[in-house]
């Protein structure tokens, strides 16, 4: 077994960059607590994210995932990943680097596209359904994404292994 990392890991990242997947390699390999927003603020809420984006707006989304960062505050060991617009709120980012280090996942349109074009569990999606919608909307994001990041790490064409293991090695550089 791996030892665990004492520190907290952020995810980042746009929609299909494999913020979950990474993050359930973590808590599998390397025993760290997994955090995964959506799936908190949906059981919370005790609706799916397109519910809660129906019902009441990205704004109160938004303001749920605000809440559940500064309820992180003071765990360790964890891996947290954060919904793909989190780090569009600044508020989010402030409360992002008070828990740990900040990894921003990339992929290109094309990957996030077959990655993801097979769901409608992403409102943000519904009318991207192809890789030149999704690069626009990428651009757009891309300035805040980086601003958020501590580090940057690709994903396209890796192993979920590879890319868990830059993510502690760049980590650990930084205790
Ligand atoms: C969103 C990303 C989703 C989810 C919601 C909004 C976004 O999370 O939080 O649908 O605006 O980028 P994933 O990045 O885990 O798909």
């Amino acid at each position: 077994m791996n030892q665990k990392p004492e520190k907290n890991i952020v995810l980042i990242g746009f929609m299909g960059c494999g913020k979950s997947s990474v993050a359930e390699m973590l808590g599998n390999e390397w025993r760290m607590d997994v955090v995964e927003m959506d799936r908190m603020i949906s059981e919370q809420q005790g609706l799916s994210i397109p519910e809660i984006f129906d019902r009441f707006g990205e704004e109160y989304f938004r303001d749920l995932e605000t809440a559940l960062l500064k309820k992180l505050r003071g765990r360790h060991g964890c891996v947290v990943s954060c919904g793909g617009g989190a780090p569009l709120r600044e508020e989010n980012v402030s409360e992002m680097k008070k828990i740990g280090q900040v990894i921003l996942l990339t992929a290109s349109p094309e990957t996030i596209y077959a990655r993801t074009s097979d769901s409608n569990d992403r409102p943000n999606l519904k009318n991207r359904k192809s890789p030149e919608a999704i690069a626009e909307l990428l651009e757009q994001r891309r300035p805040k994404y980086e601003a958020a990041a501590d580090h940057i790490v690709a994903t396209d064409g890796r192993i979920i292994s590879d890319i868990c293991e830059e993510i502690l090695r760049l980590a650990e550089i930084d205790e």
